[in-house]
């Protein structure tokens, strides 16, 4: 196929061609580390205004691409701007992280809506619209949403815990009622992820950072099945569009993700090793990943041999050079760059 999305490097490496030199981009690239995103957010009523603000999303989206040159922007939101749609109370406090009125029961499961105020979630479709243009021709557009499992751990606790016993908890207790938070969460995920395929999005990423605190069997009920529903929905709607899966924590489980279709790659986190993730899974799935964050922070000999072992480690697939969870908000700016020509020097 040469048609003109296959010239950029990043929907190339997801469609399992490999690259030269991996195409890359870093999660939760935008954000508190940029002293440019810090400006802007001050001015902000709230973390949720910032978010359902065009003007800031689409600056703050930019922001690290006009930095750094990452060959895909991901939308600045948030995964709990779902929730907030669905009309559960959502607020972020700065220090803090994101408090959520807990849903105990099924009185509070029956309070949601049926479906997402789509009203409240236009400014993100509108964020995608306007960056198609603003965004330099060989960059990507990613959109995203939290896994089903992930964004109703904190729908449950209410905030995030060390191992988000809480929903874990009540998946035990009550499974036909977890059962159908996760059921409306699939459907209005999938509804979610294709509205922004259709403003924009040329990829999308389902962020499932609580995959990993599950036993093999819960992991296979809650976070497996939903996902591979997810993605079917969004597929049959939208099959050309490639689907990242981000299990973090789920290192001996990742084979569980090998025959499920319309996953074009998997996001492996720091504590993946990539010949075992490149044995459990299908020669045709690009792999992206995974350098610790940490070493990011470190900078120096950590950061250069990790960046090296990352590029090594996946060189004999379609890979895409990524951190393994999220950058920390201390990480220098110096050590972002020197990602930038550790890779494309390399
Ligand atoms: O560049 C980007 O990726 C920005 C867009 C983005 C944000 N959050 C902005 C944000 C994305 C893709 C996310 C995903 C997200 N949000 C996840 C999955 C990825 C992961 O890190 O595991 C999760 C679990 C959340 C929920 C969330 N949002 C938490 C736990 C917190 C507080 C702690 C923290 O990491 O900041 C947030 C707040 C948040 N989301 C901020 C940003 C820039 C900081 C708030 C602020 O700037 O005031």
């Amino acid at each position: 196929m040469t048609s003109a999305k296959f010239q950029k490097p990043f929907l190339a490496a997801l469609a399992g061609q490999r690259q030269p030199r991996p195409p890359v981009w870093l999660m939760r690239q935008a954000g508190r580390y940029l002293p440019e995103y810090r400006e802007i957010r001050a001015r902000a009523k709230s973390f949720l205004d910032f978010c359902y603000t065009p003007a800031s999303t689409v600056e703050a989206t930019l922001q690290p691409i006009r930095r750094f040159g990452f060959d895909a922007a991901i939308l600045f939101s948030d995964i709990l701007v779902l929730p907030d749609a669905l009309g559960q109370r959502v607020t972020f406090e700065t220090g803090e992280g994101p408090r959520l009125e807990p849903i105990a029961d099924a009185a509070g499961f029956s309070r949601l809506r049926s479906e997402p105020d789509w009203e409240r979630l236009t400014p993100a479709f509108e964020t995608l619209d306007r960056l198609k243009t603003a965004l330099p021709a060989e960059v990507a557009l990613i959109g995203f949403c939290g896994a089903p499992w992930t964004v109703a751990s904190y729908m449950i606790a209410g905030r995030g815990t060390p191992d988000q016993g809480p929903a874990r908890l009540f998946a035990y207790r009550h499974p036909e009622l977890f059962g159908a938070l996760i059921d409306r969460l699939v459907d209005a995920s999938a509804d979610y992820l294709v509205h922004q395929i259709v403003a924009g999005a040329e990829a999308v990423q389902i962020f499932d950072s609580w995959a990993g605190v599950l036993p093999p069997a819960e992991f296979e009920r809650w976070c497996v099945a939903p996902l591979a529903a997810l993605v079917a929905k969004v597929k049959a709607r939208e099959p050309g569009t490639p689907i990242i899966a981000f299990p973090r924590g789920a290192a001996s489980q990742l084979g569980k993700f090998s025959g499920m279709k319309g996953v074009a790659a998997i996001g492996l986190d720091t504590a993946v090793e990539p010949a075992a993730a490149a044995a459990m899974l299908p020669g045709d799935m690009a792999l992206q990943g995974n350098l610790d964050p940490l070493a990011l922070v470190a900078g120096g000999r950590a950061l250069d041999e990790g960046i090296d072992r990352v590029l090594e480690g996946f060189r004999p697939r379609a890979h895409i050079f990524n951190l393994g969870h999220g950058i920390l908000p201390e990480t220098p700016i110096a050590h972002v760059e020197r990602i930038m020509a550790r890779v494309r020097g390399a």
